[in-house]
């Protein structure tokens, strides 16, 4: 996933978001600060708050700046279902053309060996923004393109692909191409993709998906699905490995990303420092690899594993620890490794 060298100076757009997107994201800053990388934060407001402030959740001007950056962090955003608010997140998604959503889903700890990875197609299907609107009807279209298609199906193939002496990962094809033409098109092209790079693959209904992640998770290596569908059972998914505090994401296109959380503004949570702000972190990791960075992406998850062992964990988990004290511990594991 990384795009090739490692990139001198980094200059990454900051967004907290709303509710707990600001305590993880500020706790996410402190671990990146430990790795004292020559690394320029340009932090910038969007979201319902904004929203709420100045009538607009994000304007041409943060565009602007989110372009004279590398990628965007993000925190989290709250999105009302209120027909005058659009999703921000969405669109900048679409606006930078940030096609492949990947999650990975990774048990930590011993007896927990979950390891598998969601590659979400991330522009279209439901999230087409194409509707129409009735007096006593909503119309919303789910589109799906061949090259939509073909696009995260190549992607999810460079994923499956092992490397020397690994047999690589067998692809999962979810959809529900018993009903609907647009899974009929989407499970093809997959097949098509994933025949030409020599990819092992098989094909899933999404229902049948659900059930089988919940009663034998371990068997899944690598799923590649539509928006929406790869939306539920990414939270899903999150509940196998001890929930949404742990799942980080990367939205990636051609020469533009976002990584953040796969969680959202949490709400019932938020101001308390009882957000767990390891899907933050983890995200930051999945950044720094986008960079080129293994080693310090690398050095991220070790700290990461390392503090939980420890029982150093958020309630959540179990634990009694603060937002700001499981970051602090991660920064700590992360300044003694280097010290050594
Ligand atoms: P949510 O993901 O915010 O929360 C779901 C549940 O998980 C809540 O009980 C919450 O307390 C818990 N949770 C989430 N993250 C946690 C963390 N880091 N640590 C501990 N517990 C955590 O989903 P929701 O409540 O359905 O949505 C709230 C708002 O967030 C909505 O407006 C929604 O649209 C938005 N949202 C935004 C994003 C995003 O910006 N990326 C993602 C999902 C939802
Ligand atoms: C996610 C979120 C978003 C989505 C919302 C907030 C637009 O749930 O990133 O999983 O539906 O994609
Ligand atoms: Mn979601």
């Amino acid at each position: 996933m990384s795009n090739g060298e490692p990139m001198s100076r980094m200059k990454v757009a900051v967004v907290e978001g709303d509710g707990i997107g600001k305590e993880v994201v500020l706790a996410a800053l402190r671990v990146l600060d430990a790795l004292s990388l020559d690394i320029e934060e340009v932090p910038v407001e969007i979201g319902y708050g904004k929203w709420k402030r100045t009538g607009k959740a994000i304007t041409d001007d943060d565009f602007d700046i989110f372009e004279s950056c590398d990628c965007i962090f993000f925190g989290a955003i709250t999105t009302p279902p209120d027909p005058d608010y659009k999703s921000v997140l969405v669109r900048i998604r679409q606006e930078f053309d940030l096609y492949a959503n990947i999650r990975p889903i990774k048990g930590m700890g011993s007896g927990n060996n979950i390891d598998f990875t969601i590659v979400r197609e991330n522009t279209e299907g439901m999230y087409s923004g194409v509707e129409q609107v009735f007096p006593d009807a909503v119309h919303s279209t789910r589109v799906i393109t061949r090259r939509g298609s073909e696009r995260i199906a190549e992607y999810a193939c460079l994923l499956a692909r092992g490397n020397k002496g690994d047999k690589g990962k067998r692809l999962t094809i979810v959809h529900k191409a018993n009903i609907l033409r647009s899974c009929q098109l989407f499970r093809d092209v997959c097949i098509g993709v994933a025949d030409r790079r020599k990819i092992l693959w098989e094909d899933m209904l999404v229902d049948a998906t659900a059930h089988r992640l919940v009663l034998d998770p371990e068997r899944f290596e690598l799923i590649v699905t539509t928006n929406l569908f790869g939306d539920i059972l990414s939270d899903m998914a999150a509940a196998l490995i001890g929930g949404l505090g742990l799942c980080a994401s990367a939205n990636i296109g051609e020469d533009y990303a976002l990584f953040e959380p796969v969680h959202g503004s949490a709400p019932d949570i938020a101001g308390k420092g009882l957000a767990n702000p390891v899907a933050a972190i983890l995200s930051l990791a999945m950044m720094l690899e986008w960079f080129g960075r293994a080693e310090e992406s690398d050095a991220v998850h070790d700290a990461v594993s390392r503090v939980m062992a420890t029982g150093i964990t958020t309630p959540d988990l179990g634990g009694r620890c603060s937002t700001a004290e499981v970051a602090e511990a991660v920064a700590a594991a992360i300044g003694k490794e280097q010290a050594t």
